[in-house]
Order: structure tokens, then C-alpha cells, then sequence
């Protein structure tokens, strides 16, 4: 039982949320995978995306998502709506709220708009990445793949390398594994880690050998490369000899650890392409969980209406 309107954040959900919503996300993968398109858990429900950012996997899962379960599916072009005309976040909210839309998947570059939103509409809101603050539904889709290939996340260890500090999906991640019960490590650039993760349980480590010692699954984070001018780290070049994840690094790993990333990949920076292509990248898995963990997100949002 999803006991918010809204899914905002993993920081606001409980353990029991999360482990609901992968274990019914489970559910829709097993369909998904007998190639399942045709259920009817959002039948007579309205789901609009509204994306004020880029995307290619989060916005296209979530309509492919909504549409498998029966829903009316609405994907709101910002660069082509009345948003260009001033028009504010909250009251382009109310008037989908106005046309009885049921849910607004929302992608924004300010952190905490999702939550803004969420306040002001009687639509359920789920956050599909506000600013450099979270990124549920990938956190919850990364965490779905490892809990289908290891059966629980307890006691597993994941390291996280990259740029940390902008990523939402660092974020998201720390605060669901560590819920279920899994170690975090990260590593980056000292400039591109922010001080106090620690606090929220994140082991911080001082190389990527530590980090990878041993881990379970190994997440590389997209470096974004509007950034590489801002003075973060030298060059492309030396940041994939540094900081990326290749096949020596992963000898440090358990033998079978889990390679992922979110996407979209830099291949050559973050990862190599022989571990992108390698037999432990689980990354085209990942997109497939995608699909299941927002089905499972958009059905138990509205399951009370619908009984
Ligand atoms: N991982 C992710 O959020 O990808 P998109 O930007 O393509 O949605």
C-alpha cells in the first residue's frame, strides 16, 4: 500500500513502499517479458507526462507504461504549450486538474517542483528527475534488476562512481538501497562530490579501487558533457582513465558483479565500450525494468480508486 498521493522522492517513502512497489514491478516484468502489452489497470484512467527537460527512456517508459495498462496518455510538449506564454508550473497543473487527468509524470531542471506541484493538483504526481535532487523511478527500476537477479538487497554492496554531485540518481539511490538494507560506496572527483552524504549513509571512498572492492553491482553515472568545460576535471580523456569504469577496475569487483548504468551512456568516459557490452552490463535489462517499475508506480498510485 502506497500510503502518499504522490511519489516526489524514495526520501519520503518507507521501506515497505519501495519493497511493494519492486515486488509488483516483478509482477509486471514476468507479463512484460511473455511480451504482455494488454492489461487493464489503468482502464478509464488519464496520464499526462510533462517534461520541462530532455529525455528518451524515463518519458517513453512511462507513456509505454501507462498505455500497456489501458490509460489515456497525454505527452505535453512544453516547448509548443501555453508554459511558453508565462504560464506557470501551478497553473498549468490545475488546468490538467481542470480536464480530470489522474496523473502527472513531471520531469523539471528545479529541484522540488515535483513537490510544489504535488501540493497544488488533486492529480497523483510522480517525479520523473527535478534538478540535481532525485530520480525515483530509475532508482526504483536499478534496484528492481538487482533484486531480480540476487532475490533481496540486504547486505549487498553497490558502488556508485561518477559525477555524484549533480546526479538525482546518486541521490535517489543511496536513500532507496539503504532502506532495503544494501551498502552504498561512492566515488568522484572531489570536485564533483557533495560534502554530507555520509550523514545519509553513503560510505564516501578515496579511490575507485576501494569503492569496487568486493561490491555486488557497479553503477556508473553519466558525465554531463555540457559540464566538461566548468573546470570539474581536465578533460574527457583523463576523466575515463581516472574515474571510469573499465575491465581492470572491475577485477576488484565480485566476480559476478552487476555493471549498470542509467543512461543515456558517454561510451569511452564513464564506462568502456567492452564493459558496456560486456557479460555483466545488465544496462538493456535496466530499460525493460523500467517499463515494469512504472507500471507498478502508476497502478499502485491509483489500485484504491480503481477497486
Ligand atoms: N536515465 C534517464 O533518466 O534517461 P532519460 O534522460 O533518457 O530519461
Amino acid at each position: 500500500m502506497i500510503h502518499s498521493k504522490d511519489i516526489v522522492g524514495l526520501y519520503e517513502l518507507s521501506a515497505e513502499e519501495i519493497d511493494e512497489l519492486l515486488t509488483q514491478g516483478l509482477a509486471m516484468k514476468k507479463l512484460l517479458r511473455q511480451n504482455i502489452k494488454k492489461l487493464p489497470h489503468l482502464m478509464g484512467k488519464s496520464v499526462t507526462t510533462l517534461f520541462y527537460e530532455n529525455s528518451t527512456r524515463t518519458r517513453c517508459s512511462f507513456e509505454l507504461a501507462a498505455k500497456y495498462m489501458g490509460a489515456h496518455v497525454v505527452n505535453l510538449s512544453v516547448a509548443t504549450s501555453s508554459v511558453q506564454k508565462g504560464e506557470t508550473l501551478v497553473d498549468t497543473g490545475k488546468t490538467l486538474d481542470a480536464m480530470r487527468n489522474d496523473v502527472i509524470v513531471i520531469r523539471h531542471p528545479v529541484g522540488g517542483a515535483p513537490k510544489l506541484l504535488a501540493r497544488t493538483v488533486k492529480a497523483h504526481v510522480v517525479n520523473a528527475g527535478d534538478g540535481m535532487n532525485e530520480h525515483p523511478s530509475q532508482a526504483l527500476l536499478d534496484m528492481l534488476t538487482m533484486r531480480e537477479h540476487w532475490g533481496s538487497l540486504k547486505g549487498k554492496t553497490v558502488a556508485i562512481l561518477g559525477d555524484i554531485r549533480h546526479s538525482r540518481v546518486a541521490k535517489s539511490n543511496l536513500y532507496g538501497l539503504t532502506k532495503l538494507g544494501a551498502k552504498v560506496r561512492m566515488f568522484a572527483p572531489r570536485t564533483l562530490m557533495p560534502q554530507g552524504l555520509d550523514t545519509m549513509g553513503a560510505e564516501i571512498c578515496s579511490s575507485r579501487e576501494e569503492a569496487v572492492e568486493g561490491a555486488d553491482a557497479v553503477m556508473g553515472l553519466r558525465i554531463q558533457l555540457e559540464r566538461q568545460h566548468a573546470g570539474n576535471f581536465p578533460s574527457l580523456g583523463e576523466y575515463a582513465r581516472f574515474y571510469g569504469v573499465n575491465d581492470e577496475i572491475l577485477k576488484y569487483a565480485k566476480k559476478d558483479a552487476l555493471v549498470m548504468h542509467p543512461g543515456p551512456v558517454n561510451r569511452g568516459v564513464e564506462l568502456t565500450s567492452a564493459v558496456i557490452d560486456g557479460e555483466n552490463s545488465v544496462i538493456e535489462d535496466q530499460v525493460l525494468s523500467g517499463i515494469a517499475v512504472r507500471m507498478s508506480i502508476l497502478f499502485l498510485l491509483t489500485k484504491e480508486e480503481i477497486a
